[in-house]
């Protein structure tokens, strides 16, 4: 990645992924099998037991990140034969064409380059023979002047008063990475700026964003890959007409310069809208959108945070991508994380993985890497259209701790369904965090630690009843344990520890969506639904007809238009 001379291509249909045999076929699996099988019931208990070493030995710093994966229930054998499988599914090689621009994304055509948003200046790294870095690198420009002429209070709105309120509206992946990195990274951020992120088509959403705004004092940021998202153009011709309402003006006027700006790969679209396309920051086709947070989509993060921060986040983004095309596998991070879950998923039965952040200002961060992931690898077919027989994406949930551990930590200790678990936290405080409070900061971390320890080792029947726990409830208070969790911690959450985790989650899906076969960079199955709400809507009103839809839906529209007095 971001070599100066770009490697060989070796075409544009993403021969990294292994031709030949489906996965459960192959003999690295059956061997995954054959080793699960072996181990049974391994206990984590008797892993630390019998290896006095491997607290040390099962951990990988990377960047600012410290991995510890010694709380997974996995052997010296086990990441061996993971470590085959991945080079049996040709992982590297898939690595290696998509940073290298091949159209990797073959139900699109398209190539796959988010790592070159955050390639340093003067890396070549093109798509169809074209470099697409000094792009990236002007629109980042742009960005950044504009950032400084709101930071600055020089972008001035149609009375002259300066911007106060900035609303992003968007939604998927054109809302969930800047909402979520906002939150994240709110110590770094203007604080006499507010922010609001507008992504449901549900009107409550824009009218809460907007019900203390002043449209002399705000700015909209409609983001959007293609300009056609039904929810975000429905909420931006809303804005528009707030706006023109509230100044009382007329389209036309130079009100929307002054109050619009747009994101998009869409440069007629948003011409039509209104936008002047001088305030458009574009993007291209070659990035996803849950891939796209640290493109122009994140312009309402980089007026949050100021272009130095933002860069401090590519920065981190960077590094990750570096580590994860140049590490050996066996020390590489993202393929680490995503073959536990390729273990987990094919060989424990595992639906589903938690990501456990202990930190308020990552509140949106599972929110986030659930498109990232779920979007990506909730597939069932392979790249070649055959149908998988395998798991692939798990269902991924989580909230910030503590706050979960009085909600469903009860099922992951005690119930009867298998999550893996990553638990994220950070050595210091938010650098802002007022002196009184910085105590509490201990207090949260030693849940995380006591959280991974409870979950690995539990407490034995002897334990309990050595307590003096009458009898009869002991079953209940036994907590059987070995209950995998992956720990990372970082030193602070900083504008560059974000991007590594980001960029570590990005490539981990990669990872999983390589060995599973399956193409992780398109979205078809969101497709239905749009096209049916399409069908739907005319027969909500009054009179419509209903019929063609199915007699449960049918019954239902019946139900609701009578709900609505039509
Ligand atoms: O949900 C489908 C999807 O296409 C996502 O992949 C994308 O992030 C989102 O809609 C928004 O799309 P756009 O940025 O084009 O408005």
């Amino acid at each position: 990645m971001s070599a100066s001379t770009p490697l060989p291509r070796t075409g544009d249909t993403g021969e990294g992924a292994a031709p030949g045999l489906p996965l459960d076929r192959r003999g690295e699996w059956t061997a995954l099998g054959e080793h699960r099988a072996r181990l049974g019931p391994a206990h984590l208990r008797e892993l630390f037991a019998d290896d006095p070493s491997r607290a040390g030995r099962y951990t990988l710093d990377v960047g600012d990140l410290h991995v510890d994966y010694s709380k997974n229930l996995v052997t010296d054998e086990t990441l061996g034969l993971l470590g085959a499988l991945a080079a049996a599914t040709g992982v590297a090689d898939l690595r290696d064409a998509m940073l290298r621009g091949d159209h990797i994304n073959v139900t699109e055509g398209r190539a796959v380059l988010h790592t070159a948003l955050r390639a340093p200046r003067g890396a070549v790294i093109e798509d169809d023979g074209h470099d697409v870095v000094p792009e990236v690198h002007r629109v980042l420009e742009r960005m950044g002047a504009f950032a400084d002429r709101v930071r600055s209070r020089e972008w001035r709105g149609h009375t002259g008063l300066p911007v106060r309120r900035i609303v992003n509206i968007g939604i998927g992946g054109s809302d969930l990475g800047p909402a979520m990195a906002y939150e994240a990274l709110r110590p770094y951020t203007d604080r006499g700026l507010e922010f609001r992120f507008v992504s449901n088509v549900d009107g409550t959403d824009l009218h809460e964003a907007l019900i203390d705004a002043d449209p002399a004092t705000t700015l909209f940021v409609v983001a959007s890959k293609t300009f056609t998202t039904v929810e975000t153009i429905a909420n931006a011709t809303a804005a528009r007409g707030w706006l023109l309402d509230g100044l009382g003006e007329k389209p036309g006027g130079d009100a929307i310069a002054k109050h619009f700006v747009a994101v998009s790969t869409n440069t007629p679209a948003v011409e039509a809208f209104g936008i002047d396309t001088r305030n458009m920051f574009e993007f291209w086709d070659w990035v996803g959108g849950r891939y796209s947070y640290d493109s122009a989509i994140g312009l309402s993060l980089m007026v949050a945070l100021g272009r130095e921060r933002f860069q401090e986040m590519l920065a981190g983004f960077h590094l990750m991508d570096t580590h994860f095309a140049t590490a050996p596998v066996e020390r590489n991070l993202p393929f680490l994380l995503g073959l536990l879950g390729v273990w987990y998923g094919g060989f424990h039965d595992a639906q589903s993985h938690a990501v456990l952040p202990y930190s308020h200002h990552m509140s949106k961060f599972t929110a986030y890497l659930q498109q990232l992931d779920m979007e990506s690898n909730g597939k069932s077919v392979q790249r070649d259209g055959r149908p998988v027989a395998w798991q692939t994406g798990p269902v991924v949930w989580g909230t910030p701790g503590t706050n979960g551990q009085h909600a469903y930590f009860q099922l992951l200790h005690q119930g009867t369904r298998f999550v893996p678990a990553d638990l994220i936290g950070f050595a210091n405080p938010a650098p802002d965090l007022p002196e009184s409070l910085v105590p509490q900061h201990d207090l949260l971390m030693a849940n995380l630690f006591a959280q991974g320890q409870a979950l690995a080792f539990g407490r034995t029947a002897e334990e309990v009843a050595e307590e003096g726990v009458a009898a009869e409830l002991v079953p209940h208070r036994t907590f059987e344990g070995n209950r995998p969790t992956t720990t990372i911690l970082a030193d602070r959450l900083s504008p560059s520890v974000l991007g590594q985790l980001v960029a570590l989650y990005e490539h981990k899906v990669f990872v999983q969506g390589a060995v599973w076969n399956i193409n992780s960079f398109d979205q078809w199955g969101v497709q239905l639904g749009k096209v049916l709400a399409k069908r739907v809507e005319p027969a909500l009103s009054e009179g419509a007809d209903v019929t063609g839809l199915d007699a449960s839906t049918a019954s239902l529209v019946e139900r609701y238009r009578s709900l609505r007095g039509r």
